[in-house]
């Protein structure tokens, strides 16, 4: 399994350096949760910010739009560094704009799903896509609790690109720790994002090694 620790649970005074803790304690990518205050009812930072921290590793930046507006913004998130952008179904923008935007870019692209959202609405899209995120809790927050009653719907993205052979990577975001990540590793999930699991952890290294072993 691969681990993308999300930010989003570092000390902000000091991201680069929790970035840097990250890449040595054995982190895949970093999970950067971007929210606007919009369509979050919560802000963090955004594409000036990524910039400045981009220094800090050479691992893949995995940047998890939560705004509203995301087309509008995908040039500044390229010129900061991002890999990867993985951006809501349920925003505002024109949604093959936005994916064929990023990917213009030279960036994979992903589209999100929040718990009330069903797998089917990322169907007519995934052919152009390099990864599906399937939200495990309610996008906003850290800290919450694992909606284990998501993973069929990551079965159910699986399956559809298997008949269609398509391959892309499922990730899953929310509530992902020792106690739940076989149930996300059952369900074919190839990426976990762990925001209080790594960053909580006394031994950040131990708990994501932990956290990879799951298969
Ligand atoms: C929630 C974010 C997540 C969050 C995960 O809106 O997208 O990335 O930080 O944090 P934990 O692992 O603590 O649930
Ligand atoms: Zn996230």
């Amino acid at each position: 399994m691969k681990i993308a620790p999300s930010l989003l649970s570092c000390d902000f005074s000091k991201m680069g350096e929790e970035i840097r803790r990250m890449d040595k304690a054995g982190a895949d990518w970093m999970h950067l949760d971007v929210m606007d205050g919009h369509f979050v009812p919560n802000i963090t930072f955004g594409a000036p910010v990524i910039k400045w921290v981009r220094s800090y590793t050479d691992k893949p930046f995995d940047v998890h739009l939560m705004i509203s507006d995301p087309l509008r913004y995908i040039d500044d998130f390229a010129d900061a560094g991002a890999d990867i952008i993985t951006f809501h179904v349920e925003c505002d923008a024109d949604i093959d704009a936005t994916i064929d935007k990023i990917k213009s870019r030279g960036i994979q692209a992903g589209l999100v799903i929040k718990p009330n959202t069903p797998a089917e609405a990322v169907f007519p899209y995934l052919d152009k896509l390099s990864l599906v995120l399937v939200m495990t809790v309610e996008p906003g927050f850290g800290g919450q609790s694992f909606m284990a009653d998501m993973l069929p719907k990551v079965s159910a993205i699986r399956r559809e690109c298997e008949r269609r052979g398509i391959s892309l990577l499922i990730e899953a975001d929310g509530g992902i720790g020792e106690g739940t990540i076989q149930q996300a590793a059952d369900a074919g999930v190839d990426v976990c994002v762990a925001g209080t699991a790594v960053f909580k952890a006394p031994d950040a290294a131990k708990a994501i090694a932990a956290l990879q072993a799951v298969h």
